[in-house]
């Protein structure tokens, strides 16, 4: 089934590599399916080994000359790149929907999330200052400079397939890297646009190159980069399972990893919250995308005394929420992304409520396409249950009861996982005392939404480490060079 786009040239289907649309050597190809309906949109490229030597060599051979463009001419490039992505909103979000299943409006606003990143890290690249040290003689001069770090894989998840690979390619290529992009199985269209847009933007032969494949081809293709030692940096959204294997095989080459990987966020409702603001706060930080977001509350701490009238409230709004297709007009919820997270959806709710939860909205499939499942509520939430460990990655929101601070900041940190937490309080000093002891790296204060191109996006403990977006962005592409001259005296 096509997609109707006022620029069908955007829709590619081809890998991109040495500045070349191209199949894979093997001719193969996997299809890529509409989450709304389970019908194929269209076949891509399922390269295999030899497609991704390919493109590293030529991301390596381009290497050479992008690191030495002064960050002016780099800067240029990423400014043409972000207005041309603005200019094709419309074509690029019926991709993300269509392909992704979020409603419309969330696809625009991912792109404008997306291209916002290709927009900071363009003023960033001219701003990647050194350091001079003070030498303790006089015939010593002692300088920091900053080079990029070579070649780069990104290898970008399926939930925001726009705007996760522009905040990976955006600040390497403003760093003077060169890069391979291998998106989501499941998401390859709009990465395919989006360096069709660079390619229109000028973009070198062989400094951004794509490469697409299955599942099942998944393993050979980064197989091949992970035992390549031209390849120095991979960078990496996705689950940790799969981060902790990246790093155990890119140990051979030490090649530098960013890892934004699984979260089980805590959000933490205080008696002294204001609760209409928390149900705000909630409601806009679990149910973007339909849940599906690594920053997304998994479990949802409220303090006894506020329990029941936080429920009531929190169970209007869910029951309220309207899911349909990403393209119809009045749809908040689309479909999740496959039968596999529909599965483990109903898997975490089933478990639920046979260890004593209490269904206060939703809970079951909704049979207007295989993969809807309606957004739920379950109050009476309990730690045997296997949603307080495992991240649902859905539109289902437990309530945990808890009594005091000391309590339910134990449970909050008692997970392996520490990507972002939440908490709803307006009493200043427990306001201090928590950002400081919640293990996690980005803490929302009576706030829900907390990504921006301008703020550091990054965990710690099992979620992983590097950060992307910020000033702290560009560095993760950078190393640093330590000049030292001497003679001068
Ligand atoms: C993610 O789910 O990995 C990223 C979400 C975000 O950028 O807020």
């Amino acid at each position: 089934m096509a997609i109707s786009l006022d620029y069908p040239d955007l829709l590619r289907v081809d890998n991109f590599i040495g500045g070349e649309w191209q199949g894979s050597v093997t001719a193969a190809r996997y299809a890529v399916y509409d989450p709304a309906t389970g019908n194929k949109i269209v076949d891509v490229v399922d390269s295999g080994a030899a497609d991704a030597q390919a493109a590293t060599a030529e991301a390596h051979r381009a290497f050479e000359s992008w690191r030495l463009q002064p960050a002016a001419v780099r800067a240029q490039l990423l400014k043409r790149w972000h207005a041309l992505i603005l200019q094709h909103t419309e074509d690029l979000a019926r991709l993300i929907s269509r392909e992704q299943g979020k409603p419309m409006a969330e696809a625009r606003g991912e792109v404008a999330y997306g291209a916002s990143y290709v927009d900071w890290f363009a003023s960033e690249a001219v701003r990647s200052y050194g350091d001079i040290i003070p030498a303790a003689v006089r015939s010593k001069k002692m300088l920091v400079t900053k080079e990029p770090v070579g070649v780069v894989v990104a290898i970008t998840p399926w939930n925001f397939p726009l705007a996760m690979i522009a905040r990976k390619i955006a600040p390497a290529l403003a760093a003077g890297c060169t890069v391979i992009a291998k998106p989501a199985e499941d998401t390859p269209l709009t990465a395919l646009a989006l360096v069709a847009l660079a390619e229109q933007a000028g973009v070198p032969r062989g400094v951004l190159n794509i490469v697409t494949s299955s599942r099942e081809q998944v393993a050979e293709v980064v197989g091949a980069w992970l035992k390549d030692s031209r390849v120095r940096k991979i960078t990496f959204t996705g689950s940790t399972a799969v981060g902790k294997l990246l790093a155990r095989d890119s140990a051979d080459t030490l090649k530098r990893l960013s890892l934004e990987l699984g979260g089980n966020a805590p959000f933490i409702v205080f008696e002294d919250a204001d609760l209409d603001a928390a149900v705000e706060g909630l409601m806009a930080a679990k149910f973007r995308n339909g849940g599906q977001t690594c920053v997304s509350p998994n479990r949802v701490y409220v303090q006894a005394s506020v329990y029941d009238a936080f429920a009531d409230k929190l169970s209007t709004r869910v029951s309220a929420l309207r899911v349909g297709p990403g393209d119809r007009k009045d749809s908040q919820i689309g479909p999740m992304i496959n039968a596999r997270a529909v599965d483990k959806i109903e898997r975490h709710v089933q478990d639920a409520l046979t260890k004593g939860a209490r269904l206060l909205a939703g809970g079951q499939r909704i049979t207007d396409g295989p993969n809807y499942y309606a957004p739920t509520v379950l109050g009476d939430a309990n730690h045997e249950m296997e949603l307080a460990h495992e991240e649902t990655f859905g539109p289902v929101v437990p309530l945990f009861r808890f009594n005091d601070e000391s309590e339910v900041l134990a449970a909050a940190n008692d997970t392996p996982f520490g990507l972002a937490s939440y908490f709803y309080s307006r009493d200043v000093t427990r306001v201090w005392r928590l950002s400081e002891q919640l293990q996690t790296g980005i803490v929302g204060i009576n706030e829900g939404a907390l990504a921006a191109e301008s703020a550091p996006f990054g965990g710690i403990k099992e979620s992983g480490y590097g950060r992307e977006g910020s000033r702290y962005g560009l560095d993760d592409y950078m190393a640093t060079k330590y000049l030292c001259q001497g003679g001068l005296a």
